[in-house]
């Protein structure tokens, strides 16, 4: 059976969970600096990120004729803007605590809008502007292998729970986690799609090119919003001097020592299955597991009871 039509029955739904971080501590995960930036640098990244992929994302819909593809397409851009809006209101988190982040945010919404619809101010030809929107979900496709390896991780490890960590970031971290578990085939559904069916050969050539820039890159921002943090935070400044491999290396020492981030190399080897021609997302993470953990989340619960009054 072709993993989409396991997922068949299974639509997804913008759950518009409400977070207030009015009382979070600055480190969140308590007496951790060094994970509470590391997981913080996601709300740098992740809304500029996940607004770009709804634009593209919407840009491909009415290519696709396939009732439940565009169900899915729609149901992701759904989660991901409300994934985007919650980040968002947890970088007034940050700027409660005066982390200076504008200015960053602001040049990387300009980058992601040089790799729009028209690549830095070019207007492409109509064949050309097909080709390269299969490249930007591609794209998505790549970054969302790695965030269902990190909600794998979190859905295995809870590596937030027993009072080690603010509940209310932890919540926000835990239901975008699992919802990235539970969306986890859709980008990769539709770029299989746009390629066709008898592309496949150039479909999987052209992923592989795409996670060769991806990987890299995605590590880079990673390492450098976790940097940009930890420079402005007395108990944390001395990070600014790690390379990026020692950052990396630490993030594996503190995988074994606390759980509480995920092992750089645990990721970077995940990437053995995406080198498969036969790989696909459904067989990297767990609906069933991830829709458990939502129903447990606080704020879905929250959001539960709003919607029975
Ligand atoms: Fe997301
Ligand atoms: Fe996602």
């Amino acid at each position: 059976m072709h993993p989409k039509q396991r997922l068949e029955n299974h639509y997804l739904e913008q759950r518009r969970v409400q977070f207030d971080f009015s009382n979070t501590p600055e480190h969140w995960i308590y007496d951790n600096p060094f994970a509470t930036h590391l997981i913080n640098a996601v709300h740098l990244i992740l809304p500029v990120g996940e607004l770009w992929m709804c634009r593209s994302f919407n840009e491909a819909l009415p290519y696709v004729k396939d009732e439940k593809l565009s169900a899915d397409v729609k149901g992701f851009v759904h989660q991901e803007a409300h994934h985007a809006s919650a980040h968002k209101i947890a970088q007034g988190y940050l700027r409660h605590y005066d982390y200076d982040i504008d200015q960053f945010l602001v040049s990387l919404d300009n980058i992601f809008k040089q790799i729009d619809a028209a690549p830095f101010g070019f207007t492409l030809s109509s064949p050309l502007a097909y080709r390269w929107l299969t490249i930007r979900i591609g794209i998505a496709a790549a970054a969302e292998h790695f965030t269902t390896m990190l909600g794998t991780w979190c859905l295995e490890d809870q590596p937030w729970q027993n009072n080690t960590a603010d509940k209310m970031m932890s919540d926000l971290m835990t239901w975008h986690l699992a919802e990235e578990v539970e969306h986890r085939s859709v980008a990769f559904d539709l770029y299989m799609y746009l390629c066709g069916e008898e592309n496949k050969t150039f479909a999987y050539l052209q992923r592989q090119m795409i996670m060769l820039a991806i990987a890299p890159l995605f590590t880079f921002a990673i390492y450098h919003c976790f940097k940009k943090l930890a420079q402005q935070d007395a108990q944390a400044r001395h990070y600014q001097n790690y390379g990026l491999l020692r950052s990396l290396a630490l993030t594996a020492i503190e995988n074994a020592r606390s759980k509480q981030v995920p092992s750089f190399f645990a990721m970077i080897s995940s990437l053995r299955h995406w080198v498969k021609p036969n790989y696909h997302p459904f067989y990297e993470g767990d609906t069933n597991k991830a829709l458990q953990v939502l129903n447990h989340s606080p704020a879905v619960k929250a959001l539960t009871k709003l919607r029975a009054c």
